[in-house]
């Protein structure tokens, strides 16, 4: 089954041939980060005027990419939410007029299933069930259980920032480039990781929080540098020495990826029974995450770099021992981490195989902030 699958939840407009679920035939993404970079951040109106312009030659790239025709498409698939109202719009609307126009059936898919199905893509082995899939992006930060294909329960979330947020606002203050998560990953390398203690904070059981440990690197910026808590975040950058800057992203990179994987461990042992652990989204691409989530499960790699194995070290408490003998720890292809239609189309494949029915075109509707169900 071929799909013709289209993203435009943000500031990518993207377009990707699927077939079968796994196999790429055509992957096209146009990026406004160049457009985004000179303001620092994404302005939806500008986003959604970007994607108009670009969608239909994306379109047509991924079908010659894939050298199809629209008569050998079996399905379009198209991300409904959530994401920028005008930015759906855009896509929700290209898509429900291409479907009515070639006649072929259309699925709605929700852009976090999208996030978690990239890490079938490219992926020799698969994920097995039940999994945990850890999805951190520049809007969710969420842990889900997956007993089977495209069954999604949250049992954590976020109470306020996503942790890509925290990434690119305290990217912001140290004066670094939109966007904030590779350019901290980057400025990192140079700093030490301890050389700034920035706290944890105190959230229920698998929740998140990720906008006090924004606010704590400010603090300790502007005790750093010997400014008052009222001096402008704007202005702090310019006072910080290369040292300091290169310490600061280290450490305060070490304590998103300290507190993620924390929670990631814990839904580890309240659900001792799943088979593979997914960490995906935007923020999954983080090499020092990659790394220490492998030494976490205390992997050995045995040859393959994306699929590794770990071993629970400790029997349970209460002497039950239902664990799996390894867990498998997956993570998208690095390519496939932010937003793509790729994984549009895994996502919509996966739901058509569990039996979703297609959406009417004529009805389609997006919404901006919706759960994964
Ligand atoms: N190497 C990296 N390290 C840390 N963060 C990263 C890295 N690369 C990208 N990011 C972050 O990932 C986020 C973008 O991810 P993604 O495209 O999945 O988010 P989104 O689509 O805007 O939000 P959502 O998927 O929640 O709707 C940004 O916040 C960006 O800074
Ligand atoms: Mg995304």
């Amino acid at each position: 089954m071929k799909i013709l699958a289209i993203e435009s939840s943000c500031d990518e407009t993207a377009a990707a041939v699927i077939e079968d679920g796994v196999k790429i035939l055509s992957n096209v993404v146009v990026s406004q980060i160049d457009i985004f970079a000179e303001y620092g951040g994404v302005i939806p109106e500008v986003a959604a005027r970007s994607h108009l312009e670009a969608i239909l030659p994306v379109i047509h790239k991924s079908l010659k990419e894939a050298d199809l025709n629209w008569n050998s498409i079996d399905a379009i698939a198209v991300t409904h939410t959530p994401g920028l109202l005008g930015s759906l719009l855009v896509g929700t609307l290209t898509a429900r007029t291409l479907a009515i126009l070639h006649n072929k059936p259309l699925y709605a898919v929700h852009h976090l299933k999208s996030h978690i199905y990239a890490t079938w893509l490219n992926n020799e082995i698969k994920p097995h069930f039940p999994l945990l899939a850890l999805v951190i992006s520049g809007g969710h930060t969420q842990i889900l259980y997956m007993k089977e294909h495209n069954h999604f329960e949250i049992i954590g979330t976020t109470h306020d920032d996503a942790v890509g947020e925290c990434f690119d606002k305290v990217a912001k203050i140290l004066g670094l480039p939109y966007p904030g998560g590779p350019s901290i990953a980057t400025e990192a390398k140079k700093g030490d990781e301890n050389r700034y203690k920035l706290p944890h904070p105190k959230v229920n059981e698998l929740d998140f929080s990720f906008s006090g440990l924004k606010t704590a690197v400010l603090r300790a910026i502007q005790k750093e540098v010997g400014v008052p808590i009222s001096y402008p975040s704007h202005e702090l950058a310019k006072l910080l020495s290369e040292k300091q800057r290169s310490d600061f992203a280290a450490s305060f990179q070490k304590t998103a990826v300290d507190i993620l994987l924390e929670k990631l461990n814990l839904a580890r042992e309240k659900y001792p029974e799943v088979k593979s652990l997914v960490i995906a989204g935007g923020v999954s691409a983080n090499q020092k995450l990659r790394e220490e989530a492998l030494k976490m499960l205390k992997n050995n790699s045995e040859g393959h770099p994306q699929l590794l194995r770990g071993r629970s070290e400790e029997p349970r408490k209460d002497g039950r021992d239902e664990r799996p003998e390894e867990i498998f720890l997956t993570f998208p292809d690095p390519k496939f981490s932010g937003d793509n239609a790729a994984m549009v189309g895994a996502a919509a494949y996966f739901e058509i195989k569990s039996g979703v029915k297609p959406t009417d075109p004529y009805s389609l509707n997006i919404a901006p902030r919706s759960p994964i169900n």
